[in-house]
């Protein structure tokens, strides 16, 4: 997979060298290249952003140094058209905002199937909204949330977003067995786990997880992810079919 991420701080993306995304970048699965917006903006001191018009605080990015550098990341995407023609598919571009729909395990899972996306980071009160209609002839455009509550800037969300989406394409988690088991994988939250010793300071791992039995193990465990779900996060069960909870055969 191919990712290319634009920000006015590259250096917030060095985490992106770190641990199993680093090890997928080195091992050729995942290619990501960071971009520095300023490289687009031509006045003497590469200015990207400007007044809103309507008034109101702070300051909004301007649309030509984005335009600048989306053209030129869709003209080197590896879905840019060939020779021969098109290939009917366009580059993923991934707006990291407050206002965008949540950023959900699905999404995530649906992300890691593309084969180029593109991180769009704002700063300020966020990027010129004309930047996303245009883009709309080059890109799939996905505005998306971490969640509610507001950073300084996409870098953050980007650097999530990366690493819940890259550990999903197939190689860069060495063994895929853990994301089955993962929360949010089927909707519910993981159950609780407990490594050696089995009694530590005076509180011990549960019997059942001694016993060897991983038929029972099992329904325990299932049983711990929907008393778990139902308590800190109910919500999530709503959105669920109720044949989910019930536990499978
Ligand atoms: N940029 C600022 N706040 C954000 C959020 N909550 N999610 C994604 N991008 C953001």
């Amino acid at each position: 997979m191919r990712i290319d991420v634009v920000t006015i701080f590259p250096e917030y993306l060095g985490a992106l060298d770190v641990s199993l995304i680093g090890k997928a970048r080195r091992e050729g699965l995942l290619e990501i290249r960071v971009h520095d917006l300023r490289e687009h903006a031509f006045d003497r001191h590469r200015t990207v952003d400007d007044t809103p018009y309507g008034g109101g605080a702070g300051m909004v990015m301007k649309p030509e140094p984005w335009a600048l550098a989306l053209e030129q990341i869709a003209a080197d995407s590896p879905l840019a058209l060939d020779a021969e023609g098109e290939t009917g598919r366009r580059p993923v571009l991934l707006v990291p905002t407050p206002s965008g729909q949540l950023f959900r395990q699905q999404v995530a899972q649906e992300l890691s199937a593309a084969d180029h996306l593109v991180v769009a980071c704002g700063r300020y009160e966020g990027i010129d909204e004309r930047v996303f209609h245009w883009a709309q002839e080059q890109y799939e455009v996905r505005l998306v949330s971490l969640g509610d509550y507001v950073l300084n800037g996409g870098e953050v969300a980007a650097l999530a977003m990366v690493e819940a989406i890259g550990r999903l394409v197939p190689g860069v988690v060495g063994n895929p067995e853990s994301l089955v088991e993962e929360s949010h994988s089927d909707g519910l939250l993981e159950y609780p786990v407990y490594t050696k010793p089995s009694s530590w300071r005076g509180h011990d791992v549960p019997e059942i997880l001694l016993s060897g039995d991983h038929g029972k193990i099992a329904a325990w465990r299932h049983e711990q992810q929907v008393e778990r779900t139902q308590r800190r996060r109910p919500d999530l069960l709503e959105r669920l079919d109720v044949s989910t909870v019930a536990q499978e055969d």
